[in-house]
C-alpha cells in the first residue's frame, strides 16, 4: 500500500485520502466531487481548472498546462486538474461555474429583497386580533 496524503476540496468540504502521486481529477473521481473534465482528463479542453494550496512544493506546471493558463493564473495556484500531481496535503478550490455562479447571486438577492420586506412590514403599524375569548 502507497503513501497517503489528505486533500481538501472547497467549497465542497470534502476531505479525503488518496496515494500521493495520483492526480487531483482523481482525487476528486475517488472523493466523488464534482469537477468539470469535457475532455476526460487528457488534457485537451482546459475545462479542469482549479486553484491549489499545497503544504509540499507541487511538481513543475506540465506543457498542457502551460498552454492552457498564463504566468500570472499559475503564480496564484491555478492547475489543470487532471496534469496536477499530488505531492503532499493540500487544500483544492474548484472555481465554481459562472453560469451557476449567476443564478446563485440571482437567488441570494431574491432572498435579501424578502428579508428587506419583511423587515418593512414588521416595521408597520400592526394590529395583532384578539383570540381571547
Ligand atoms: S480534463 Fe480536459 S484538460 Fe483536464
Amino acid at each position: 500500500m502507497g503513501d497517503k496524503v489528505a486533500i481538501r476540496f472547497q467549497p465542497q468540504r470534502a476531505e479525503i485520502a488518496v496515494e500521493r502521486g495520483q492526480t487531483v481529477l482523481e482525487a476528486a473521481r475517488i472523493g466523488k466531487v464534482g469537477l468539470t473534465h469535457k475532455c476526460g482528463g487528457h488534457g485537451t479542453c482546459g475545462t479542469c481548472k482549479i486553484q491549489i494550496e499545497s503544504k509540499t512544493p507541487l511538481e513543475s506546471p506540465t506543457k498542457v498546462e502551460l498552454r492552457h493558463l498564463s504566468d500570472s493564473r499559475l503564480e496564484i495556484g491555478f492547475r489543470l486538474a487532471c496534469q496536477c500531481k499530488l505531492t503532499g496535503p493540500a487544500t483544492v478550490m474548484i472555481p465554481e461555474d459562472p453560469l451557476r455562479r449567476v443564478v446563485r447571486e440571482l437567488l441570494d438577492a431574491q432572498r435579501q429583497e424578502r428579508q428587506l420586506s419583511v423587515l418593512e412590514f414588521e416595521g408597520q403599524p400592526f394590529e395583532a386580533a384578539d383570540t381571547r375569548d
